[in-house]
């Protein structure tokens, strides 16, 4: 069959997408979704549309003769200028979705977060490979390349670790696959039970921070939340999800925010959920990052973290012609989307 240069039908073009997934919290997008179009209602000018795309709606084509070409159902449309990823890590696998975020960008789409930066939240050995390379603290972590744990060299990790030491698979989220191992026996004894579709880590128990962590939420290179979690059992996970309970604690320990706000520096994070352990030695250690931390628990409600993605948007947008929240803004129509 004999195709011309395809093209979308529409000249139309989004200022922003919230990608999500159908399994995705319908909260989640909801709120973000209306604090952007909160925001671009009290800008002078309509710079654009928001809306709310699933992404499997999304067929991604490549040819020779138009390059890279983007589906929204069965019609060909333009990409935005702004995509918020709103994938959790649970569902985000780089199989799946990082062809989807690159052609996005291949496409010229600013992609918050970039594909790198997904791609390296959602491997909890990839973040902290990065992080330690830029001398942010970390619990001592092994893994393997090997397919079969039964190949793994436990006993070097044991003599350097002990016991209790932390397993935790590398894609893990809301504290699912986090075991605190008392003895090598468990390991041994569940190696046939074990999924070893992914490796797992092998990390240092942090016991001073047993059950308890700081979870910092960086929008933009700024704290917008900030919070103690601790868990109300004996479990050494302080995720919500497992029944632990937060105390806001924005603004109240500077260190901590101090090192989220390098953490997303260095792995060049618009949005990131970072969880802090309490450390004897250092004061923080980074436990983890998350490419889309929660925020539709009522915890949440009413600290703005929403509302820092919407003015994201907007300063992006504008580029150096963006003043401040409420100064006026000078238009750039050279940032307009090019169709
Ligand atoms: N090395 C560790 N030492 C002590 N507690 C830990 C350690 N690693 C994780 N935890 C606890 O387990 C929780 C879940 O671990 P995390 O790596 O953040 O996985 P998840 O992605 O499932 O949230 C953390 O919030 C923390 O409370
Ligand atoms: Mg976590």
């Amino acid at each position: 069959m004999m195709e011309g240069v395809l093209t979308a039908s529409s000249l139309q073009c989004d200022l922003v997408w919230i990608l999500k997934s159908k399994e995705n919290n319908i909260k989640d997008s909801a709120i973000i979704h209306k604090a952007i179009e909160r925001k671009l209602e009290s800008l002078d000018e309509r710079i654009g549309n928001v809306r709310t795309v699933d992404h499997e709606e999304l067929t991604l084509r490549i040819d020779n003769a138009s390059g890279l070409v983007i589906y929204e159902g069965s019609k060909i449309i333009n990409p935005p200028k702004f995509v918020i990823v709103r994938i959790g890590s649970g569902i985000l696998k780089s199989e799946f979705h990082l062809p989807l975020l690159m052609h996005l960008e291949y496409m010229g789409v600013s992609v918050l977060n970039s594909s790198t930066a997904c791609n390296l939240a959602t491997h909890k050995f990839l973040h902290l490979q990065e992080l330690v390379r830029h001398q942010i603290p970390i619990a001592t972590t092994f893994t393997y390349a090997s397919k079969e744990l039964g190949d793994v060299n436990t006993e070097l990790i044991d003599n350097v670790l002990g016991y209790p030491q932390i397993m935790k698979s590398i894609h893990g989220n809301q504290g699912s696959k986090v075991v605190l191992l008392p003895s090598p026996d468990l390991v041994s004894e569940m190696k046939n039970v074990l999924n070893h579709e992914v490796p797992y880590l092998f990390q240092d128990y942090i016991q001073e921070s047993h059950g308890r962590d700081i979870r910092v939420i960086v929008v933009d290179n700024k704290v917008s939340f900030s919070m103690i979690r601790s868990s109300n059992t004996t479990s050494v996970k302080a995720n919500l999800s497992a029944g632990g309970t937060a105390e806001v604690v924005t603004g109240k320990y500077p260190d901590a925010e101090e090192l989220a706000l390098k953490i997303a520096r260095v792995l060049n994070m618009d949005i990131v959920g970072v969880d802090l352990l309490f450390s004897d030695c250092t004061g923080f250690v980074c436990c983890e990052v998350n490419n889309c931390p929660g925020i539709t628990r009522p915890v949440y409600s009413g600290h703005g973290i929403e509302d820092d993605m919407a003015e994201m948007i907007v300063k992006r947008y504008y580029g150096k012609n963006y003043k401040c929240k409420n100064d006026d803004l000078a238009t750039d129509t050279s940032s307009e989307c090019s169709v």
